[in-house]
């Protein structure tokens, strides 16, 4: 098969949501179908107790899981699916938002009984500005939930798509009894259990449905599809493809209802790998030489050896192990022999790989998130990985004072990797790291002591209001500890507001000073 042929089997896609909204339940129904795995309840495992703080052997036994479940790929049909695993709860890290630059497509689960929940909100609003075409899966249609037509509104309204709601559902809760599969013209019968049954709508007037087509729940619902297929937005491929309309299905993971119909009709829709932005223009795909950009460093995943394995995702041509590759940001070149492929329970050695696959690949400490390799004699760098807000700060500092040295360079080489930002005081250096999860911070303390023998003390700022400045504006007296300013790692003038209304009211204070919010994402 040549790489065109490849690349267009590839469906590489993350699945988001808020906690509980049904990541895991959705997830294992998928890998039944691509027999990965045999039976619900394998990918489970990151419930199976908390734990304890800073205690990183235990985070490293409970990421195991996650790590080699967080790339999940099998064929199914004549695709290649490639899921990544973006991590909730208390694994929320910077690393979730990145693996959205990864990914070509996603899925958006929201829970039917609770609608639009926080975490959604966030990863929703990076897939947006970066025009990654969202498919949403309303689940829990089992349990009594909100009305269809309120929660597409609040799905307009909050995230500012439109919807096309795919299927509509008949009733739910104890009067769930299916769906109305508009894309394929068939009602899908509930059950109660497992099997659905699928009856065309041009069968639905034979007698053997009377039951089903006469209760009032049926009706109630054909006069409601009736005004959506009036009154409701046009289906729009290109529009979705855009990321600006999304696709909307409504069942249930658990039961599972409506899961095998959508994720046919998603696996159809969904984009194979596109052409990246590069520093030589857009790179296609079916690319003779191969190429692809690591947006993930996975640190100490084997202690005893401190090996780290860097996340590639390929983005053009061919992957072949022992290959020669340039790393783009240092001009060097060597032999790509150590990679892994990840499967829900094993991994592997990859042999080959094509655009959209995510490969792991040794890292004898050498690769920075975003780094770009190529093959060939031309290198060129794909698109900087986008700096996420921050949203809780912290001072560090060492608790032994003699350990300046060690403590700057640990720091230094974890800021390099991606695990943290790192802010600085200005004119008083001191050194504040931002992040968007708790966990990076227990990760940060664990490795610094475990690495660079440093042990840090960390002190909590509060979440704060990053903008920045220019550097002709600034005046070191405007500024305090309530408004503290500092630099970024490219030596960029910013303030950590410590409210909003410290924000404002320096706004009204200083209207001629500009303050920039840089973020691609608030
Ligand atoms: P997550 O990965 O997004 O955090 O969610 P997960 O799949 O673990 O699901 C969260 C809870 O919601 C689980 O219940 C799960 O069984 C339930 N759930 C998922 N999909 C559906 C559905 O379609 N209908 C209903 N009624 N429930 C659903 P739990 O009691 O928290 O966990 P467990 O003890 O069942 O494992």
């Amino acid at each position: 098969m040549s790489i065109k042929d490849e690349a267009n089997r590839r469906k590489t896609f993350a699945i988001i949501s808020h906690p509980d909204a049904g990541k895991t339940t959705l997830t294992e129904k998928l890998l039944l179908f691509g027999n990965l795995i045999r039976s619900a309840g394998t990918v489970k495992g990151k419930k199976s107790g908390k734990f304890a703080t800073s205690d990183w052997m235990e985070i490293e036994k409970q990421r195991g899981i996650s790590v080699t479940s967080s790339v999940m790929n099998f064929p199914y049909r004549d695709y290649q699916v490639n899921i990544l695993d973006t991590p909730g709860h208390e694994d929320f890290s910077e690393d979730t938002y990145r693996t959205l630059t990864a990914v070509d497509s996603v899925v958006m689960i929201i829970d039917a009984t609770k609608g639009i929940e926080a975490q959604t909100i966030k990863l929703f609003k990076v897939c947006r500005m970066r025009g990654i075409p969202i498919f949403t899966f309303i689940n829990k249609l089992d349990r009594e939930g909100r009305e269809p037509l309120d929660l597409l509104e609040e799905i307009e309204q909050v995230l500012d798509i439109e919807t096309f709601p795919m299927n509509w559902p008949v009733g739910m809760g104890k009067r769930f009894l299916g769906i109305f599969d508009r894309h394929n013209k068939q009602f899908v019968k509930y059950n109660g259990n497992e099997e659905e049954t699928y009856i065309p709508y041009d069968q639905l007037d034979s007698p053997e449905h009377e039951e089903l087509v006469s209760s009032a729940t049926y009706q109630e619902t054909s006069d409601e599809l009736e005004l959506l297929d009036e009154a409701g937005d046009d289906y729009s491929l290109e529009a979705v493809l855009k990321g600006e309309q999304t696709p909307v299905f409504f069942g249930s993971a658990l039961a599972p209802f409506g899961v095998q119909t959508f994720f046919d009709t998603f696996i159809d829709m969904a984009p194979n790998p596109t052409p990246r932005k590069s520093t030589d223009g857009l790179v296609n795909p079916e690319t003779e030489e191969f190429s692809g950009f690591i947006f993930k460093i996975q640190a100490n995943m084997n202690p005893a050896h401190r090996d780290r394995v860097a996340f590639l995702r390929v983005c053009s041509g061919k992957f072949e192990r022992g290959m020669n590759v340039k790393l783009a940001r240092t001009d060097k070149l060597f032999k790509l022999s150590q990679t892994q492929q990840f499967v829900a329970s094993s991994r592997d050695t990859v042999e080959v790989a094509y655009p959209g696959d995510i490969i792991g690949i040794y890292d004898p400490n050498i690769y920075r998130i975003g780094d770009t390799l190529v093959e060939g004699k031309d290198s060129f760098e794909y698109d900087e990985l986008p700096q996420f807000p921050p949203e809780l700060f912290k001072k560090v500092t060492a608790k032994n004072v003699m350990k300046a040295k060690q403590f700057r360079k640990g720091i230094e080489q974890l800021v390099q990797e991606g695990a943290i930002q790192l802010f600085r005081g200005y004119p008083m250096e001191s050194f504040i790291i931002g992040a968007v999860g708790e966990l990076q911070y227990e990760v940060f303390e664990y490795r610094m002591k475990n690495e660079y023998n440093v042990e840090v003390m960390l002190e909590s700022m509060g979440e704060r209001i990053p903008r920045w400045l220019k550097k002709e504006q600034v005046d070191t007296k405007l500024f305090d500890e309530r408004n503290l300013l500092v630099k970024d790692r490219e030596d960029e003038f910013l303030v950590l507001f410590k409210n909003d209304f410290a924000l404002r009211w320096f706004e009204d204070k200083h209207p001629k000073i500009d303050l920039i919010d840089l973020f691609e994402v608030n």
